[in-house]
Protein backbone atom coordinates (compact mmCIF):
# COMPACT_ATOMS: atom_id res chain seq x y z
CA UNK A 1 0.00 0.00 0.00
CA UNK A 2 0.84 3.57 -0.82
CA UNK A 3 3.22 5.03 1.51
CA UNK A 4 2.72 4.97 5.12
CA UNK A 5 5.92 5.92 6.85
CA UNK A 6 6.29 8.14 10.27
CA UNK A 7 3.97 9.18 12.79
CA UNK A 8 5.11 13.24 13.29
CA UNK A 9 2.37 14.10 16.03
CA UNK A 10 2.38 17.27 18.44
CA UNK A 11 3.88 19.24 16.49
CA UNK A 12 1.90 22.22 17.80
CA UNK A 13 -1.65 23.30 17.34
CA UNK A 14 -2.52 25.86 15.34
CA UNK A 15 -4.10 28.81 17.24
CA UNK A 16 -7.17 29.18 15.09
CA UNK A 17 -7.94 25.71 15.07
CA UNK A 18 -11.92 25.15 17.14
CA UNK A 19 -10.83 22.41 19.66
CA UNK A 20 -14.87 21.74 20.40
CA UNK A 21 -15.25 21.26 16.55
CA UNK A 22 -13.98 17.46 16.51
CA UNK A 23 -11.25 15.07 16.18
CA UNK A 24 -7.69 15.98 17.76
CA UNK A 25 -6.88 19.08 15.63
CA UNK A 26 -2.97 17.50 15.85
CA UNK A 27 -1.24 20.29 13.12
CA UNK A 28 1.03 18.28 10.93
CA UNK A 29 1.98 19.71 7.54
CA UNK A 30 2.10 17.49 4.02
CA UNK A 31 5.52 16.84 4.53
CA UNK A 32 7.33 14.28 2.14
CA UNK A 33 7.35 11.04 3.59
CA UNK A 34 4.95 11.76 6.27
CA UNK A 35 1.52 10.57 7.62
CA UNK A 36 -0.88 12.09 9.30
CA UNK A 37 -2.70 9.45 11.67
CA UNK A 38 -4.92 12.06 13.19
CA UNK A 39 -6.85 14.52 11.20
CA UNK A 40 -5.31 17.50 9.66
CA UNK A 41 -7.81 20.65 9.57
CA UNK A 42 -9.05 20.57 5.65
CA UNK A 43 -7.20 23.80 4.01
CA UNK A 44 -8.78 26.36 2.53
CA UNK A 45 -9.16 26.36 -1.54
CA UNK A 46 -5.94 28.81 -2.07
CA UNK A 47 -3.94 27.38 0.39
CA UNK A 48 -4.52 23.79 -1.34
CA UNK A 49 -3.75 25.58 -4.98
CA UNK A 50 -0.51 26.47 -3.51
CA UNK A 51 0.65 23.08 -2.07
CA UNK A 52 -0.40 21.59 -4.80
CA UNK A 53 1.70 23.90 -7.57
CA UNK A 54 4.77 24.24 -4.88
CA UNK A 55 4.94 20.54 -4.87
CA UNK A 56 4.50 20.34 -8.98
CA UNK A 57 6.69 22.94 -9.43
CA UNK A 58 9.23 22.40 -6.90
CA UNK A 59 9.30 18.54 -6.43
CA UNK A 60 7.49 16.61 -8.97
CA UNK A 61 8.92 18.52 -12.23
CA UNK A 62 12.44 17.65 -11.26
CA UNK A 63 11.99 14.86 -9.56
CA UNK A 64 15.11 12.11 -10.43
CA UNK A 65 14.11 9.37 -7.65
CA UNK A 66 13.62 6.68 -9.65
CA UNK A 67 14.32 5.56 -13.64
CA UNK A 68 11.21 7.13 -14.81
CA UNK A 69 12.59 10.22 -14.92
CA UNK A 70 15.03 8.94 -17.61
CA UNK A 71 12.42 8.48 -20.16
CA UNK A 72 9.60 11.42 -19.40
CA UNK A 73 9.09 13.78 -21.47
CA UNK A 74 7.59 15.29 -18.92
CA UNK A 75 5.82 14.58 -15.60
CA UNK A 76 2.08 14.40 -15.12
CA UNK A 77 1.27 16.35 -11.79
CA UNK A 78 -2.69 15.92 -12.37
CA UNK A 79 -5.61 18.16 -12.12
CA UNK A 80 -8.53 19.63 -11.78
CA UNK A 81 -10.77 21.64 -8.76
CA UNK A 82 -8.63 21.36 -5.54
CA UNK A 83 -12.02 20.65 -3.80
CA UNK A 84 -13.39 18.14 -5.69
CA UNK A 85 -15.73 15.56 -4.68
CA UNK A 86 -14.46 12.82 -6.30
CA UNK A 87 -10.68 12.25 -7.12
CA UNK A 88 -9.92 9.74 -9.98
CA UNK A 89 -6.80 7.41 -9.96
CA UNK A 90 -4.94 5.91 -13.05
CA UNK A 91 -1.74 3.93 -12.96
CA UNK A 92 0.50 6.69 -15.05
CA UNK A 93 1.04 8.51 -17.95
CA UNK A 94 0.80 6.87 -21.33
CA UNK A 95 2.17 8.59 -24.60
CA UNK A 96 -0.39 11.15 -25.04
CA UNK A 97 -0.07 12.35 -21.30
CA UNK A 98 3.98 12.64 -21.43
CA UNK A 99 3.75 14.55 -24.65
CA UNK A 100 1.30 17.23 -22.94
CA UNK A 101 1.96 16.82 -19.24
CA UNK A 102 -1.64 16.27 -18.43
CA UNK A 103 -3.49 13.42 -17.41
CA UNK A 104 -6.00 10.83 -19.26
CA UNK A 105 -5.81 13.15 -22.69
CA UNK A 106 -5.90 9.81 -25.06
CA UNK A 107 -8.65 7.95 -25.60
CA UNK A 108 -9.31 6.75 -22.56
CA UNK A 109 -9.49 10.70 -21.23
CA UNK A 110 -12.32 11.35 -23.92
CA UNK A 111 -14.53 7.91 -22.02
CA UNK A 112 -13.74 9.30 -18.55
CA UNK A 113 -14.67 12.24 -19.71
CA UNK A 114 -17.99 11.34 -21.09
CA UNK A 115 -18.05 9.13 -17.44
CA UNK A 116 -17.60 12.30 -15.56
CA UNK A 117 -20.16 13.92 -17.30
CA UNK A 118 -22.85 11.24 -17.12
CA UNK A 119 -21.93 11.51 -13.24
CA UNK A 120 -23.11 15.17 -13.96
CA UNK A 121 -19.96 17.13 -13.59
CA UNK A 122 -17.45 18.64 -15.72
CA UNK A 123 -13.91 17.15 -16.00
CA UNK A 124 -12.65 20.58 -14.37
CA UNK A 125 -14.93 20.01 -11.37
CA UNK A 126 -13.27 16.56 -10.29
CA UNK A 127 -9.39 15.75 -9.78
CA UNK A 128 -7.41 13.54 -11.85
CA UNK A 129 -3.95 11.93 -10.45
CA UNK A 130 -2.17 9.04 -11.46
CA UNK A 131 -0.46 6.69 -9.09
CA UNK A 132 3.02 7.52 -10.82
CA UNK A 133 3.71 10.60 -12.28
CA UNK A 134 6.13 9.48 -15.16
CA UNK A 135 5.62 7.38 -18.34
CA UNK A 136 6.84 3.71 -17.55
CA UNK A 137 8.27 2.51 -20.89
CA UNK A 138 6.28 1.01 -23.69
CA UNK A 139 3.38 2.26 -21.35
CA UNK A 140 4.10 -1.19 -19.21
CA UNK A 141 2.77 -1.09 -15.41
CA UNK A 142 5.42 0.85 -12.84
CA UNK A 143 7.38 -1.37 -10.46
CA UNK A 144 7.52 -1.84 -7.05
CA UNK A 145 10.26 0.43 -6.46
CA UNK A 146 8.87 3.13 -9.07
CA UNK A 147 5.27 3.23 -7.29
CA UNK A 148 7.29 3.37 -4.06
CA UNK A 149 9.17 6.20 -4.68
CA UNK A 150 6.30 8.46 -6.45
CA UNK A 151 4.23 7.16 -3.43
CA UNK A 152 4.14 10.26 -1.31
CA UNK A 153 2.93 12.52 -4.19
CA UNK A 154 0.17 10.78 -4.30
CA UNK A 155 -0.46 10.69 -0.83
CA UNK A 156 0.19 14.43 -0.32
CA UNK A 157 -2.35 15.23 -3.05
CA UNK A 158 -5.04 13.42 -1.51
CA UNK A 159 -4.13 14.91 2.00
CA UNK A 160 -4.93 18.34 0.46
CA UNK A 161 -7.36 17.57 -1.41
CA UNK A 162 -9.17 15.72 0.86
CA UNK A 163 -11.82 14.20 -1.83
CA UNK A 164 -15.39 12.85 -0.57
CA UNK A 165 -14.22 9.46 -2.27
CA UNK A 166 -11.39 8.14 -4.20
CA UNK A 167 -12.13 6.21 -7.92
CA UNK A 168 -9.01 3.63 -9.00
CA UNK A 169 -9.25 2.93 -12.79
CA UNK A 170 -8.23 -0.34 -13.20
CA UNK A 171 -6.45 -3.08 -11.55
CA UNK A 172 -2.75 -1.54 -11.09
CA UNK A 173 -4.27 1.56 -9.85
CA UNK A 174 -6.43 -0.18 -7.29
CA UNK A 175 -3.59 -2.70 -6.21
CA UNK A 176 -0.93 0.33 -5.78
CA UNK A 177 -3.59 2.25 -4.13
CA UNK A 178 -4.87 -0.19 -1.93
CA UNK A 179 -2.19 -2.84 -1.24
CA UNK A 180 -4.96 -5.72 -2.45
CA UNK A 181 -3.53 -8.57 -4.00
CA UNK A 182 -7.10 -9.47 -5.98
CA UNK A 183 -7.78 -8.66 -9.41
CA UNK A 184 -10.02 -6.18 -10.42
CA UNK A 185 -12.58 -8.29 -11.45
CA UNK A 186 -13.07 -9.51 -7.67
CA UNK A 187 -12.68 -6.08 -6.22
CA UNK A 188 -14.56 -3.75 -8.66
CA UNK A 189 -17.80 -2.19 -7.23
CA UNK A 190 -17.10 -3.10 -3.86
CA UNK A 191 -16.17 -0.18 -1.41
CA UNK A 192 -12.35 -0.01 0.56
CA UNK A 193 -10.35 2.87 1.95
CA UNK A 194 -7.27 4.46 1.29
CA UNK A 195 -5.83 4.42 5.26
CA UNK A 196 -3.17 6.77 4.33
CA UNK A 197 -4.34 10.05 5.43
CA UNK A 198 -6.75 10.93 8.58
CA UNK A 199 -9.77 10.28 7.94
CA UNK A 200 -9.25 7.56 5.38
CA UNK A 201 -10.84 8.17 2.25
CA UNK A 202 -13.82 5.50 0.63
CA UNK A 203 -12.24 4.13 -2.39
CA UNK A 204 -14.11 2.86 -5.47
CA UNK A 205 -12.28 0.59 -8.06
CA UNK A 206 -13.73 -0.01 -11.40
CA UNK A 207 -12.44 -0.60 -14.81
CA UNK A 208 -9.29 1.08 -16.30
CA UNK A 209 -11.22 3.52 -19.73
CA UNK A 210 -9.15 1.32 -21.68
CA UNK A 211 -10.28 -1.68 -20.46
CA UNK A 212 -13.68 -0.57 -21.10
CA UNK A 213 -12.78 0.66 -24.84
CA UNK A 214 -11.11 -2.70 -25.73
CA UNK A 215 -14.06 -4.99 -24.49
CA UNK A 216 -17.03 -2.40 -24.98
CA UNK A 217 -19.77 -4.64 -23.76
CA UNK A 218 -23.18 -3.73 -22.35
CA UNK A 219 -22.46 -6.00 -19.51
CA UNK A 220 -19.19 -3.50 -18.66
CA UNK A 221 -20.68 -0.69 -19.49
CA UNK A 222 -23.43 -1.67 -16.68
CA UNK A 223 -19.97 -2.66 -14.20
CA UNK A 224 -18.61 -0.15 -14.64
CA UNK A 225 -21.76 2.71 -14.36
CA UNK A 226 -23.20 0.45 -11.36
CA UNK A 227 -19.66 1.62 -9.65
CA UNK A 228 -19.89 5.11 -10.73
CA UNK A 229 -23.35 5.48 -9.28
CA UNK A 230 -22.27 3.77 -5.80
CA UNK A 231 -19.29 6.66 -6.02
CA UNK A 232 -22.09 9.27 -6.42
CA UNK A 233 -24.21 8.27 -3.76
CA UNK A 234 -21.47 8.60 -1.73
CA UNK A 235 -21.06 11.86 -2.65
CA UNK A 236 -24.56 12.63 -1.95
CA UNK A 237 -25.61 13.28 -5.98
CA UNK A 238 -27.57 10.75 -7.08
CA UNK A 239 -27.67 11.01 -11.19
CA UNK A 240 -30.56 8.74 -11.39
N1 LIG B 1 -3.94 5.79 -18.30
C1 LIG B 1 -3.67 6.11 -17.02
O1 LIG B 1 -3.72 5.26 -16.13
N2 LIG B 1 -3.39 7.38 -16.75
C2 LIG B 1 -3.36 8.33 -17.65
O2 LIG B 1 -3.10 9.48 -17.32
C3 LIG B 1 -3.66 7.97 -18.98
C4 LIG B 1 -3.94 6.70 -19.28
Amino acid sequence: MLGVNSVPVGEGVPEQVDVTAGPVPVHVHAEPGVVATVPLPVMKRPEKIAALSTMDEQEVRNCTKCVLCEGRIQTVFGEGDPDAPIMFVGEGPGQNEDEQGRPFVGRSGDLLEKQVQAMGFERSQIYIANVVKCRPPNNRTPLTGEVDACSDYLRRQIEIIRPKVIITLGGPAAKLVLGVKEGITRIRGQWHEYPGVSPAVPVMPTFHPAFLLRQYTKENRAKVWSDLKKALERVGQDSS
